[in-house]
C-alpha cells in the first residue's frame, strides 16, 4: 500500500469560517492612543501599576527582582537539534510511544505497534503541559516528584503506521491506533540520582485517548442538540481530540482544550449553523475515520450526515459533543473527564486564569484559533473560596467575548441569553436561540452578533504573576487586507504575528496595548524599548508562559516557506522580561518540529518544554529529522527537559 498511500491533508488546521464583518466600521487605526490609553494610571513601576489596577492584598506588592537573563541568546538554527545557551544542558524525555501504563507495550520504532500498545504508550503530537508536584494539593512545593499532564495534539499517519496510511475504506485497527494516539497523557515522574524518570507501574500513568468515556456540564449538557445513539439523554460523550493547550484550576485538575476538532467530522447532507461556522467536512472527515472497517459504532459516529427517524438513532449530533475544554483530575486515574460547557465551544487553544481571590468570581480566558475569531473571558457566577473550590465553579457563570476598541479601551460583551442588549442584538441579527445552551452550542455565532473583534488567531493566553495584565499570542493571519486593518491587528498580510496585552478595569471594561510585534531584525513596537535584532527576531508565536518570578516564555510555531527558512530558522523559545523590555533567545528546536508547552518545577530548576512534529511534512523513507533517536530512526515528538549545569534557576 505504500504505492496507494494518500496524502493526507494533516496540516491540522481548520479553514476560516468567520465571514462576518465586524469591523467594517472600524474606527481610525490609532496604535499610539491605545498605548496612551493603556498607560493611564500606570506609572514606571511595577508597584505603581500594582496599587492602579486596583488589585487584591493577596498579591505581592512589588515584583521580586528578576537578576538576568544572564545567558547569551542562543542564534537561528537549522539543525536537527534542540540548542540551548551555554551552560545548560537539555534532554529529550517521554517520546511518543514511551509504555506509559504497561511497561509491555515496548516501542517497536517502524510504525507496527498495535493500536492496544499504543493506548498504553505516551501519545503523538506532544502540545500544552503542566507539571503537578506530587504534593500540589497542600504545599505544593516538590520540585523532585510529580504528574506531567500532556496534550496530544494530532497525528501524523505517515509516520504513525509502518508503511503510512491505507486509503479509504480505512483499516480498523489503524483507525484505532490514530484515534489512541491523540488525547492526554498523566506520567508520574520523579528525579532520583540527578536523573528524571517515569514511575514504571504508577497508579496515576493514564492515558486518555479520543474515545475515554466523558461527561457533559454546563448549560449545553443534556440539551437536545446533545443527545446522540451513545448518550440518547445527552449527558455523556466519547473522546477529546485535537488539544492543543491547556489550563490548571485553582484547585489542581488538568484542563485540555480541543482545537481543530471540525474536520474529523462529516455530513454528507446540509449543513446546520452549527456545522457551517466551525467547519464540519463535506465530504469525509480529516483521516476518513467514520470509513472504519470492519464497520463499529464507535467509528460510524464521525459520520454526522442525519440516517435515523431522530438524534437517539444516529450521530447527526456528534461533532456538538467537540469544541470543549475538557477538566481531568490527574490525581484520580479513575476519575471520568468533564466537558465543561459554560466555558464556550470554538477551535478553544488554551485557557489560563487570573489569580484566585477568595471570595470573589474566578475569572479565566480562552482564545479561538483561527483566522478572525475572538478571545473569550469566563466569571464564575459562584466567588471562589479555597477550602470549597472545585468543578462545579465551572459549571454557572458569564462568558464574554472581546471587543477591542482603537483608542486603547475594551469591552467585554456577555453572551448571555437574559441579557437585555444581547437580546436586542440578537433579534437585530435575526439570530434566534432557544436557551443559553443554545447559545453556547453556537458560541462564535453569538460573538458575531455582539460586534466582537475579529483577531489574528489568538493561541496562548497569560497573566503577568505580579501586575494581573492578561498577554496573549496572536500567531499569524495572511488573510487580512489592508482594509481590515485595526489597531489591535495593525498589519496586513501578518506572517509573523504579535503579542497583545490588556488589564482589566471594570467587570466589562479593559485598556489595552501591543505588548510585541514579531518580525525580522529591525522590526519596532512603537513606544517600546523592544526594536528586535538577530538575538530575539522570531515569527508566529503560538506558547505563551509566565513563570512565578514575571518571566514571560514565548514559543513559536511556524510552518510554511518560513520555517527552517533563512531569516528564522528552525522555531524557537524566546524569553523575556516585560518590566525592563528585554527579549533573548533561549532554545531552538530541531528540523520541521514546533516549540510548545513549558512550565518548571516549583524552585524553577528544571524546566519541561515539547518539541512537536519534527520531521513534519517528510515521511520514514527521507525524513527531514530523526530527532530525537538520531541514526535512521522516524522523528518523534518528545518533552525536552532543561536545566542548569551549576544547578541554577533557569532564565535568570
Ligand atoms: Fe494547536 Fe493553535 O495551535
Ligand atoms: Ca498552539
Ligand atoms: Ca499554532
Ligand atoms: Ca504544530
Amino acid at each position: 500500500m505504500p504505492s496507494h498511500t494518500p496524502r493526507f491533508d494533516i496540516n491540522n488546521e481548520d479553514p476560516r469560517t468567520n465571514f462576518s464583518d465586524n469591523r467594517s466600521f472600524a474606527d481610525v487605526l490609532n496604535v499610539n492612543m491605545s498605548r496612551r490609553r493603556f498607560l493611564q494610571g500606570s506609572a514606571a513601576t511595577a508597584a505603581t501599576m500594582f496599587l492602579a489596577a486596583c488589585t487584591t492584598p493577596s498579591r505581592s506588592v512589588l515584583a521580586p527582582q528578576k537578576p538576568g537573563l544572564a545567558f547569551n541568546a542562543v542564534s537561528t538554527s537549522v539543525a536537527d537539534a534542540v540548542r540551548v545557551p551555554a551552560g545548560y544542558r537539555a534532554q529529550a524525555f517521554l517520546p511518543w510511544g514511551t509504555p506509559l501504563t504497561n511497561t509491555e507495550a515496548a516501542w517497536q520504532g517502524d510504525g507496527s505497534d498495535s493500536a492496544t500498545a499504543q493506548a498504553q504508550q505516551i501519545g503523538a503530537h506532544h502540545d500544552g503541559m503542566h507539571f503537578f508536584p506530587i504534593d500540589a494539593r497542600t504545599t505544593a512545593q516538590n520540585s523532585e516528584e510529580g504528574l506531567l499532564v500532556m496534550n496530544h495534539e494530532y497525528v501524523d499517519p505517515a509516520f504513525l503506521h509502518p508503511n503510512g496510511p491505507n486509503a479509504a475504506p480505512r483499516p480498523l485497527e489503524q483507525v484505532a491506533k490514530e484515534i489512541a494516539a491523540h488525547g492526554v497523557s498523566v506520567a508520574h515522574i520523579r528525579k532520583s540520582a540527578g536523573q528524571w524518570q517515569l514511575v514504571a507501574d504508577s497508579a496515576y500513568n493514564r492515558r486518555i485517548t479520543g474515545s475515554t468515556p466523558m461527561r457533559l456540564a454546563g448549560p449545553a449538557a443534556g440539551h437536545e442538540k446533545m443527545q446522540t445513539l451513545y448518550s440518547p439523554d445527552g449527558t455523556r460523550a466519547r473522546g477529546t481530540l485535537n488539544n492543543c493547550a491547556h489550563g490548571v484550576t485553582p484547585w489542581g485538575t488538568y484542563l485540555t482544550c480541543e482545537e481543530n476538532w471540525a474536520r474529523c467530522f462529516v455530513n454528507r447532507d446540509e449543513h446546520n449553523r452549527e456545522q457551517t461556522r466551525y467547519g464540519v467536512a463535506s465530504e469525509h472527515g480529516r483521516y476518513y475515520w467514520e470509513t472504519a472497517t470492519p464497520s463499529a459504532d464507535e467509528y460510524q459516529r464521525f459520520d454526522v450526515t442525519p440516517r435515523g427517524a431522530n438524534p437517539h438513532e444516529d450521530y447527526r449530533n456528534e461533532a456538538n459533543t467537540y469544541g470543549w475544554i475538557v477538566e481531568i483530575d490527574p490525581f484520580d486515574a479513575s476519575s471520568t473527564p468533564i466537558k465543561h460547557t459554560m466555558l464556550g465551544r470554538f477551535a478553544h487553544e488554551g485557557i489560563i486564569f487570573a489569580e484566585a481571590i477568595e471570595g470573589e468570581p474566578l475569572v479565566a480566558y480562552s482564545g479561538d484559533d483561527s483566522r478572525f475569531e475572538y478571545i473569550y473571558k469566563f466569571v464564575s457566577a459562584q466567588p471562589y473560596h479555597r477550602a470549597t473550590a472545585g468543578s462545579h465553579l465551572l459549571e454557572t457563570g458569564t462568558l464574554y467575548v472581546a471587543r477591542f476598541n482603537d483608542d486603547g479601551s475594551g469591552e467585554w460583551l456577555p453572551l448571555d441569553i437574559n441579557d437585555p442588549i444581547f437580546q436586542r442584538r440578537a433579534t437585530a441579527a435575526n439570530v434566534q436561540f432557544s436557551d443559553q445552551g443554545d447559545v453556547l452550542l453556537n458560541t462564535r455565532l453569538a460573538a458575531d452578533i455582539v460586534g466582537a473583534t475579529p483577531m489574528d488567531r489568538p493561541e496562548w493566553g497569560a497573566v503577568h504573576p505580579q501586575t494581573g495584565e492578561v498577554y496573549f499570542t496572536l500567531t499569524n493571519n495572511t488573510r487580512r487586507s489592508a482594509e481590515q486593518v485595526d489597531a489591535a491587528n495593525p498589519r496586513a498580510e501578518n506572517y509573523a504575528g504579535h503579542i497583545i496585552r490588556w488589564r482589566e478595569r471594570s467587570d466589562e471594561t479593559f485598556a489595552w496595548d501591543l505588548f510585541l510585534l514579531a518580525g525580522s531584525p529591525g522590526t519596532y513596537t512603537r513606544d517600546t524599548a523592544i526594536t528586535l535584532t538577530d538575538d530575539n527576531h522570531h515569527a508566529c508565536p503560538d506558547g505563551l508562559w509566565f513563570d512565578s518570578s514575571g518571566l514571560l516564555w514565548i514559543q513559536t510555531d511556524m510552518s510554511g516557506a518560513i520555517q527552517g527558512g533563512e531569516t528564522y530558522g528552525n522555531n524557537a523559545m524566546l524569553v523575556a522580561d516585560p518590566d525592563r523590555g528585554i527579549v533573548k533567545r533561549f532554545l531552538t528546536g530541531p528540523v520541521g518540529s514546533e516549540i510548545t508547552g513549558v512550565v518548571t518545577t516549583p524552585d524553577r530548576r528544571t524546566m519541561f518544554i515539547n518539541v512537536q512534529h519534527p520531521g513534519e511534512g517528510s515521511t520514514p523513507e527521507s525524513a527531514s529529522s530523526h530527532w530525537p533517536d538520531g541514526g535512521n530512526s522516524r522523528p518523534r515528538s518528545a518533552t525536552v527537559i532543561i536545566e542548569r549545569e551549576d544547578g541554577g534557576i533557569i532564565g535568570t
